[in-house]
């Protein structure tokens, strides 16, 4: 479509044909006519600032405009900013998610393993019993493989009797699982058996040997009826498979 048939009827000049000449309602009608609604939107609105009151008029121009929303609407979203919708969306998601791990961090069930006398020495003392690893060795992996279960692990070696019941005292409130290896102990202390019994947590025994296939005396154990599970012979892999054992149980009762 061309401006010819305006400029036939004296509507000539470049520019804004509708600024430059006279509005009046045959201006308007020409150029609706010929399809620039736009500037007979525009003439229609200089009349009607002229003559606010004309119904006709003002009939005209909102059916004009209508005609104009049609023919322009709404520009489509470019690829660009549909791409950075969907970015902000994901951001929020991500963001959102994040928020809900950082609680969930919080709920995290927490594990003390407790060591027993001389297993500090791990490593160093009867390796073809205890094997050769360290005990840090085995902390480390009690701690990744705790972490891989979406759980946090403390640990704690003590040769005192005394100190790993105050060990103990901290589980009450303070953790979800005890692991605990109470070495020698295990045959002898009624006093770590009594603090035991304080826990409503799970409690795993775990002993790097098999003392049921061991000398009488360490076949006994002070803490076995006390305990949810007993893990034995299985070397430090004992102690992992007490924390992927853990993950499901629940408060004793
Ligand atoms: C042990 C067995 C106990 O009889 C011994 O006194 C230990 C280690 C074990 O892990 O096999 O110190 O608990």
């Amino acid at each position: 479509m061309t401006d010819d048939k305006l400029k036939g009827v004296s509507m000539g000049g470049d520019g804004d044909d509708a600024a430059e000449l006279t509005p009046t309602a045959t201006l308007a009608r020409l150029y609706e006519e010929q399809g620039f609604f736009d500037k007979a939107a525009s003439v229609y609105k200089k009349l009607l600032v002229m003559e606010p009151d004309r119904a006709d008029l003002k009939e005209k121009l909102e059916d004009i405009e209508k005609r104009l929303a049609v023919i322009s609407p709404q520009p489509e979203k470019s690829e660009t900013s549909t791409m950075l919708d969907h970015l902000t969306g994901w951001q929020k998601t991500i963001g959102e998610r994040k928020k809900m791990l950082d609680q969930e961090g919080e709920k995290r069930r927490r594990i003390l393993v407790i060591h027993g006398p001389n297993l500090g020495m791990l490593g160093r003392r009867e390796p073809s019993v205890y094997g050769t690893l360290t005990l840090e060795e085995i902390n480390e992996e009690i701690k990744k493989t705790a972490e891989e279960c979406g759980m946090s692990a403390d640990t704690f070696q003590s040769n005192h009797e005394g100190e790993m019941i105050e060990k103990i005292y901290e589980a009450i409130d303070g953790y979800d699982v005890l692991i605990i290896n109470a070495a020698a102990y295990t045959h002898t202390s009624v006093a770590i058996r009594d603090a035991l019994l304080m826990l409503d947590i799970p409690i795993i025994e775990v002993h790097l040997s098999n003392i049921y296939r061991r000398e009488p005396f360490r076949q006994k154990s002070m803490i076995a009826d006390v305990a949810t599970a007993q893990v034995v012979g299985f070397g430090k892999d004992g102690y992992t498979m007490a924390v992927r054992g853990s993950v499901n149980m629940s408060r004793r009762t």
